[in-house]
């Protein structure tokens, strides 16, 4: 009995674990400005320089979803690679709520 409410509650625990981290928006918003990403891709991420991309307003799974992929290495970029290497987890699910909120 006890144990079968022992497993119970870590498995409920595990299951509340596992899923998508939500974001942070506001501390997104610090991030982007402190790590660099406001200098390539502008104000709100909407304004790059060159023909570098428009971040803000997608979707925030799209945006974790690159930000993970640069990070892996499954696509492959010498610019945002290492600026990827450096995001944590959190890191990322809190820029992709900040850029979908812009
Ligand atoms: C030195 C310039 C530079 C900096 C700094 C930079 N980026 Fe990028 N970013 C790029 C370029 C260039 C690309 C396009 C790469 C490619 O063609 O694959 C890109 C692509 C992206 C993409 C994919 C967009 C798409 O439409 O596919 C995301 C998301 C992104 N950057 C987010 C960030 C975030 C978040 C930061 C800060 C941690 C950041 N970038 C910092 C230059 C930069």
């Amino acid at each position: 009995m006890r144990t079968t409410a022992i497993i119970t509650i870590l498995a409920l625990t595990g299951l509340f674990q596992a899923p998508l981290q939500a974001g942070d928006a506001g501390a997104g918003a610090s991030a982007f400005n402190a790590k660099g990403c406001v200098g390539c891709h502008g104000a709100s991420g909407k304004k790059p320089i060159a023909n570098y991309p428009v971040v803000g307003g997608k979707p925030a799974d799209f945006i974790a979803g690159e930000l993970n992929r640069f990070r892996s290495g499954e696509r492959n970029n010498p610019i945002m690679g290492p600026m990827a290497t450096a995001l944590s987890d959190s890191d990322i699910a809190n820029l992709a709520a900040y850029l979908a909120t812009q």
